[in-house]
């Protein structure tokens, strides 16, 4: 790993590795013990970072896991989408069971809000014909982002002027409203519900909108550490990704910048972070899922269940081919590797290390997915270890077949492990 310069904080990035649901919350949240700020750079309460301590867990949406760390400032980035209900929702949740937030979370003035007519979109575009189902998860993520993009957008800095918040938001419903009505026949999105719901987040964290580029470049200028926390995973990248069945955001590490307001320059170390097989939730492309009893093995014993939706997750064998193409978009220094005691139970294990195409071999994920319907995964067969491996905390303490599998999956993602996770807690945790 890079080492840090004495007049600069240590800047750290937490990427996905895969579709998503790679167990970032637990790793963000061993790792921020150390920041001083962590922060969100694009997403919104589409994801769901479970952390657990002791007896309690955690599922984090929107708020960066660093909030569960009393000192933490907890910074969302301009490149999140908000939905303000679920802002307040969120926090209050936390308050309630002792979190202390106060004003340690900081909102940029250019972050967009997720608004009604949002969701009721997403949900009118998701069952008519002739669209691609992509199975969102149904937040208004997508059409916040277009909205964005279309310059039209509602962003936090418009809420600290009351007049101009109901103008824009007024006209806004409008436009939107007369879409759904007579576009798809739907119900519009009532103002008279809106607007409560905007001055409560006024009230509640106007003080909390600032120019968080400038405080994040401040406080790395200050020799603060920065822990930049992703959502979602490479794969749902809205470029990089499985399109169309991806995310909206930039998940992969260009999003850092623009959502952030940080050069690249000033990231020192990019962790990624991969499961010990793959999982995605949604519609798309996912070559080596398991339809039978072993997926079904891997569900349950994984608990692989979306922690925003509860929609049972897809589940397959370890891709390689994928893992080697999240490395080289993410530039990764280093992984950490998540889950691997769900694997406990399996009599042998397999590992995509390459795909067949009309009978050639195929490498490159980019020509995997230009034909994802008939490639065919090459595998490598490696015996399983059949006991439970949770309490062992040393490498060299797993059993041998579990070692050589850890051993294989660096090789053929390319990249050393610094951590392997053997469970859901911070203490279930070997460090390499
Ligand atoms: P959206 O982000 O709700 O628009 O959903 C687009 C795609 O990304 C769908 O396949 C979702 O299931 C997937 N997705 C969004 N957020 C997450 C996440 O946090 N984990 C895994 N998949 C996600």
């Amino acid at each position: 790993m890079p080492a840090s310069t004495p007049d600069r904080g240590r800047t750290e990035l937490i990427i996905g590795a895969q579709w998503g649901d790679e167990g970032k919350g637990k790793i963000v949240d061993l790792l921020g013990e150390k920041a001083d700020l962590v922060a969100r750079y694009q997403g919104g309460h589409n994801a769901g970072h479970t952390v657990k301590f002791g007896d309690e867990t955690f599922i984090l949406h929107l708020v960066p896991t660093g909030i569960l760390r009393p000192d933490t400032t907890c910074v969302i980035g301009n490149g999140v989408v908000v939905d303000p209900s679920a802002l307040l929702k969120e926090t209050a949740e936390l308050e309630a069971r002792g979190i202390d937030i106060g004003g340690r979370i900081k909102i940029s003035r250019y972050a967009h809000l997720i608004m009604p007519w949002h969701t009721l979109l997403e949900s009118c575009l998701e069952n008519s014909e002739g669209c691609a189902k992509i199975g969102t998860t149904g937040r208004g993520i997508g059409p916040a982002y277009a909205d964005k993009i279309y310059r039209r957008g509602l962003r936090m800095e418009d809420l600290l002027d009351p007049r101009r918040m109901e103008k824009k938001a007024a006209s806004l419903a409008g436009e939107h409203n007369r879409v759904l009505t007579r576009a798809f026949g739907a119900q519009g999105a009532m103002l008279e519900d809106i607007l409560p719901v905007l001055y409560r987040f006024r009230e509640r964290f106007a003080g909390c909108i600032v120019d968080t580029a400038g405080l994040l470049n401040s406080a790395i200028a200050a020799g603060k550490r920065v822990l930049i926390e992703g959502a979602q995973g490479a794969l749902l990248d809205v470029d990089f990704g499985t399109y169309p069945f991806v995310t909206s955001s930039n998940t992969t590490i260009g999003g850092v910048s623009t959502g952030l307001g940080l050069s690249l320059r000033k990231v020192d170390t990019v962790i990624g972070i991969i499961k010990a097989y793959t999982t995605r939730v949604g519609n798309g492309p996912f070559p080596t899922e398991l339809t039978g009893a072993t997926g079904e093995l891997l569900r349950e014993a994984g608990y692989e269940y979306g922690a925003t939706t509860g929609r049972p997750r897809r589940c397959g064998w370890f891709d390689g081919v994928a893992a080697r193409y999240s490395m080289m978009l993410n530039d990764v220094d280093t992984l950490a590797l998540t889950k691997l005691d769900v694997l406990d139970g399996l009599d042998e294990i397999r590992i995509c290390t390459a795909y067949t195409v009309r009978g050639e071999q195929v490498n490159d994920w980019v020509d995997v997915c230009a034909f994802w319907d008939e490639a065919e995964p090459v595998y490598e067969t490696m015996p399983g270890w059949k006991r439970p491996i949770g309490e062992v905390r040393r490498f060299t303490d797993l059993p041998a077949e579990t070692q050589a599998y850890v051993k294989r999956l660096q090789e053929v993602a390319g990249v050393e492990f610094s951590w392997v996770s053997v469970g859901p807690k911070r203490s279930e945790t070997i460090v390499m």
